[in-house]
């Protein structure tokens, strides 16, 4: 058994509570080639960023069971907002290494900033319970940190708005008020955020550098399947899988338009299944 779980050529889970955390898998697929990636989409219960933090521990720990279900070797927690709440009550009850969000995006923002005036932007909850900022000051106490919920972004991306009319006169209602804060970094504390990118430079200027928690992500989860030797040696014969509780033609459509390829193997996995996992 202990050889088994050991195999570095398991896949790696990542869960989302949709489309957003596709943001890390492509950043995972482009630095570790070798590793078969299973995504969860939790499309029947998104947004997580409007709920209370015992439901989205909840349903954390539920998705993380369906992974393990998966024979995963490593669950990327890939949403912000979970991140922020549950990652204590995961790394207490599961024994496979669980990457979060916030420390690699507040690290990667930490390298950047040359003024110490850093932006963070994220959903209510992420927001709310001060995840980025916290583990920003915790490193450096003078640092300005400057943050903002910005709920109606999740919402244009789940429908495909990527660079709307509506989208950039949002962002600008969003994000005006970083300009007079003079921010020199900009952390993009929901996995969803960088499929606005563009639309979000072009409202807070192109001199902010814009973190992408995503790539800081991916850059982690390499280092930590190295440090436990769990990186796979060959290159993986499978597929990726992903998988969603509920089956939107829209997560297809912009998931195929955002990794540049074809989705194979996509399942709707019942809510039933997965209450009862947790
Ligand atoms: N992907 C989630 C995050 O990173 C946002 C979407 C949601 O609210 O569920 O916070």
């Amino acid at each position: 058994m202990a050889s088994l779980r050991n195999d570095s050529s398991r896949p790696i889970g990542v869960f989302d509570s949709g489309i957003g955390g596709l943001t890390v898998v492509k950043e995972l697929t482009s630095r570790l080639p070798n590793e078969q990636i299973i995504y969860f989409g939790d499309t029947a219960r998104v947004p997580y960023g409007s709920k209370s933090n015992d439901t989205v521990i909840e349903y954390s720990i539920q998705n993380t069971h369906f992974l393990l279900s998966k024979n995963v070797k490593a669950v990327v927690v890939a949403c912000n907002t979970a991140s922020s709440v549950a990652i204590p009550a995961l790394q207490d009850r599961f024994d496979v290494p669980i990457i979060s969000m916030i420390e690699p995006g507040s690290a990667f923002a930490l390298s950047k900033t040359k003024s110490g005036r850093i932006g963070v932007i994220g959903t209510r909850a992420t927001i709310g319970n001060k995840a980025y900022s916290t583990e920003l000051l915790k490193h450096i106490p003078t640092l300005e940190v400057f943050e903002k919920a910005c709920p109606l972004f999740v919402p244009l991306v789940e429908e495909g708005m990527i660079e709307s009319e509506p989208t950039r006169l949002i962002a600008q209602e969003y994000l005006d008020e970083f300009k007079a804060n003079n921010i020199d970094t900009l952390i993009l504390g929901c996995t969803h955020y960088p499929l606005l990118k563009k639309v979000i430079s072009s409202v807070v200027g192109e001199g902010v550098t814009l973190v992408d928690s995503g790539i800081a992500a991916a850059i982690t989860v390499a280092e930590v399947l190295a440090e436990y030797s769990l990186l796979a040696d060959l290159p993986s014969q499978k597929q990726n899988e992903f998988y969603v509780s509920d089956l939107p033609r829209q997560f297809k459509k912009i998931a195929e338009l955002f990794l540049g390829n074809e989705i194979t193997s996509l399942q709707k996995v019942d809510l039933e299944v997965l209450t009862a996992l947790g």
